[in-house]
């Protein structure tokens, strides 16, 4: 009989529970009033004294042990998600859905849009496949300008040329040959240079142009539009600082710089110890430009800027490499909050 209690208690240790169906079925194998364990104690009733002494101590144990395994299994599976009859709980916390977030030159080019329409200038667009004429002629280059050359210019035909636009410029002439003044405008988008790439350097990257034509526009109200521009993008601090330089469609030029925001002027590699930071190309529109959109340089002024987006963003969030921007790695991207 022994021998027979043994293997009923390896049955009750190997019997397997996984639903409310499974232990309903343990039950009735092994602990109701027809199971295993109570017919063993019928069993126990015809044994000698002596196996009844050795024998039950035995049986009560495995009627324990079988009722253990039993309130155990019940406890666990009454505390389950699927006893609810499968309920969700609403009241847990929720696992966030992964969603994406905008680029950071796309942050840096809306911040500037919002900058620029609160001062009434509208957002236009142009090609990114130019011709010659909108690229380089009409913008008053000279006929063999370096920057017309190979080295510095992807052609996609030659003559006539069409090329990849070096500049946003192009799109100056184009809003002057279909709107009258007062055009207020500006024009964001990729520009594209053979450079051979580098921290600094890139064969794509992004500006915004700026064009304003209207009747007494001067060079104050440049200096003035770029001055609450830098304030607006870096802080009410910023200064900016104007250099005379040289485009063929501006007439004077200046390159615009703004302190430093990592140094504060004191010098540091980032303004490569000047205290100071390019960020625009600007000027008076030139008159030939002027002639060239169809609009009487004798009767309208007007000013344009080019700035690079990416410099900006670099100098806004403390990028030190271009590449970053184009090489799509999600650990760089995604430490833009979408916090415009
Ligand atoms: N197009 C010039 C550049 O790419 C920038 C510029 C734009 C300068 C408008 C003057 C006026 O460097």
């Amino acid at each position: 009989m022994e021998e027979r209690v043994r293997k009923i208690e390896e049955e009750v240790k190997a019997f397997l529970v996984a639903s409310k169906e499974d232990l309903e079925n343990f039950r009735l194998k092994f602990i109701s009033k027809k199971g295993a364990v109570s017919s063993l104690f019928d069993d126990l009733r015809q044994a000698s004294v002596e196996e009844k002494k050795k024998i039950g101590k035995v049986l009560n144990e495995l009627k324990q042990l079988a009722e253990d395994k039993f309130k155990h299994l019940q406890e666990k599976l009454d505390s389950s998600p699927d006893a609810a009859g499968g309920q969700i709980d609403l009241s847990l916390p929720v696992v966030p859905n992964k969603v994406g977030n905008l680029h950071p030159l796309n942050l840096t080019r809306y911040r500037i849009i919002e900058i620029f329409e609160r001062l009434g200038f509208n957002v236009s667009d142009g090609p990114e496949v130019e011709d010659d004429w909108h690229n380089f002629t009409a913008l008053n280059f000279a006929e063999n300008h370096p920057a017309r050359e190979m080295q510095d210019t992807f052609f996609v035909e030659k003559n006539p040329d069409v090329l990849l636009r070096t500049h946003t410029s192009n799109v100056q002439v184009r809003l002057m040959k279909n709107q009258k003044p007062p055009i207020r405008s500006i024009m964001p988008g990729r520009v594209y240079r053979n450079e051979a790439i580098s921290a600094r350097a890139h064969c794509f990257f992004h500006q915004v142009e700026g064009l304003y034509v209207d009747k007494k526009v001067g060079f104050s109200d440049l200096k003035q539009t770029l001055y609450h521009f830098a304030k607006e993008m870096f802080g009410q601090e910023t200064k900016i600082r104007l250099r005379p330089s040289f485009f063929p469609f501006t007439e004077p030029s200046a390159e615009i710089d703004i302190s430093c925001l990592i140094c504060h002027g004191k010098g540091c590699n980032v303004c490569k110890y000047s205290g100071w930071v390019e960020i625009a190309g600007s000027g008076m529109v030139h008159p030939h430009v002027l002639k060239n959109g169809g609009i009487d340089p004798e009767e309208f002024t007007g000013f344009a800027f080019g700035m690079g987006i990416e410099r900006i963003t670099m100098l806004r969030y403390s990028i030190n490499d271009l590449r970053l921007f184009s090489e799509n790695d999600l650990r760089f991207l995604r430490q833009f909050k979408s916090v415009i």
